[in-house]
C-alpha cells in the first residue's frame, strides 16, 4: 500500500474524480445508507473544506487503484462545531477554539475489501503527522463498527452532536495530541 498526504489546494481539489467512488461505496453500507443525494453534499462539502487552510488528505493506494482516503482539517476560531450537542452543556474552556487548537477528522474511508489490514490505521497516523494542534476531534455514528475503533485509537467521548436540524446523532470524541 502507499500512502500519499496531500496539503497543496489545487492537488487536493484534483483527487475528487478518485475520491468520489471510494466514499460512494463505503457509504453506502450500513448504517450510513448513503445515497446520490448524500453524495452530492459530499462533493459540494469537500469543494468548499478542501481551500481551507491547514486541510490534509491521505491517499492510500493499492498497485495505482485508491483502497482509502482520510481527510481533515483545523477548526476555525468562529466554528459551529461545539455549538450542536444534545446532552451537556460544555464548557468554554473544551470549547474555546482559535484556529490552532483543534483539528477534526472529517472523513476517514477503506474499501470493505481492504479493510483489517492495518490502512485505516496507517491513513489516520499519516493525516495526523505534521500536524500541530493540541488535539483532534471527530463525529462518529454511535451504531458504526467505526465508533469502537475510534476508541481504540485512543479517543474519548466528548458528548452527542446533531450537526444540523434532522441530520442523525453523532457521538463526538476528542483525544490529545500533545
Ligand atoms: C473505520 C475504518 C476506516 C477502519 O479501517 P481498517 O483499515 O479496517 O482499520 P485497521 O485495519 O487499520 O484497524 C486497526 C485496528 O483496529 C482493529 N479494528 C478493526 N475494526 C475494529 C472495530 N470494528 N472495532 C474495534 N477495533 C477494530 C483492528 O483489529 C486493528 O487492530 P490492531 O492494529 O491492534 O491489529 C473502516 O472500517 C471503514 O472505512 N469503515 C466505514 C467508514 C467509516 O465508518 N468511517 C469512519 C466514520 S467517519
Amino acid at each position: 500500500m502507499e500512502y500519499t498526504t496531500v496539503t497543496d489546494t489545487i492537488a487536493a481539489g484534483r483527487q475528487l474524480d478518485d475520491l468520489a467512488p471510494v466514499y460512494e461505496a463505503v457509504f453506502a453500507e450500513p448504517p450510513y445508507n448513503e445515497g446520490a443525494r448524500d453524495v452530492a453534499e459530499f462533493l459540494e462539502r469537500y469543494q468548499r473544506e478542501h481551500k481551507t487552510p491547514g486541510f490534509r488528505l491521505v491517499l492510500a493506494r493499492d498497485g495505482g487503484r485508491l483502497a482509502g482516503f482520510a481527510y481533515g482539517l483545523p477548526l476555525a476560531s468562529n466554528t459551529g462545531w461545539w455549538s450542536t450537542f444534545l446532552d451537556t452543556d460544555l464548557p468554554e474552556a473544551l470549547t474555546r477554539e482559535d484556529g490552532h487548537r483543534t483539528f477534526v477528522v472529517m472523513e476517514l474511508a477503506v474499501l470493505a475489501d481492504q479493510r483489517g489490514r492495518g490502512v485505516g490505521r496507517a491513513l489516520h497516523t499519516a493525516l495526523l503527522d505534521g500536524v500541530s494542534t493540541e488535539r483532534v476531534t471527530l463525529a462518529v455514528r454511535p451504531e458504526a463498527p467505526a465508533a469502537a475503533w475510534y476508541e481504540r485509537l485512543g479517543y474519548q467521548l466528548v458528548g452527542l452532536t446533531q450537526p444540523w436540524d434532522g441530520a442523525p446523532v453523532y457521538r463526538s470524541m476528542v483525544k490529545a495530541l500533545r
